[in-house]
């Protein structure tokens, strides 16, 4: 059987391109979707990829991956700096999570630099640009029992 990711990319997220591209690249939501579908197939891995601007969207396709997702990659976006609900659903449906974001936050404003999501993800990758999103599939595709 095929097994699947969910990759979840958060608020503003679908503004990916021309968004502040000085701290964020010029590389689109699609393009990240197209990287991250093409690292997962190299491993025998489907995707599928929701952006919300929304809390409880994000939240309820966490829940659904629990019935057919093997593993979680998430930029939470600002969410990750606010958020206990979506913290509290990835570790309700225990899968193992990459947490990615594009620009380095540490290097970045106060606010960024505590995550309510990093104490529960297996990996997490800053400053990598789109780049981090590869090295999120790659990391989980090694965690994860093979097929
Ligand atoms: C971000 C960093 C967050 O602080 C910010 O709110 C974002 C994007 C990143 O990918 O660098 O929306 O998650």
């Amino acid at each position: 059987m095929t097994q699947r990711m969910l990759l979840v990319n958060g608020p503003n997220l679908n503004l990916l391109g021309t968004r502040e591209p000085a701290t964020y690249g010029t590389d689109t939501l699609e393009d990240v979707i197209d990287l991250v579908q093409s690292t997962a197939a190299d491993f025998g891995f489907e995707v599928r990829a929701v952006q919300s601007n929304h809390e409880g969207v994000l939240i309820d396709a966490i829940h659904a991956a629990r019935e057919d997702c093997a593993a979680i990659i998430i930029n939470p976006g600002a969410f990750t700096h606010t958020s206990i609900a979506l913290r509290d659903a990835l570790t309700g449906v225990d899968l193992p999570v990459a947490e990615v974001h594009l620009s380095n936050v540490h290097a970045r404003e106060e606010f960024r630099h505590h995550s309510y999501i990093s104490a529960v993800a297996e990996c997490v990758i800053v400053g990598a640009g789109i780049q981090g999103y590869e090295f999120a599939v790659r990391r989980l595709a090694r965690l994860l029992p093979k097929n």
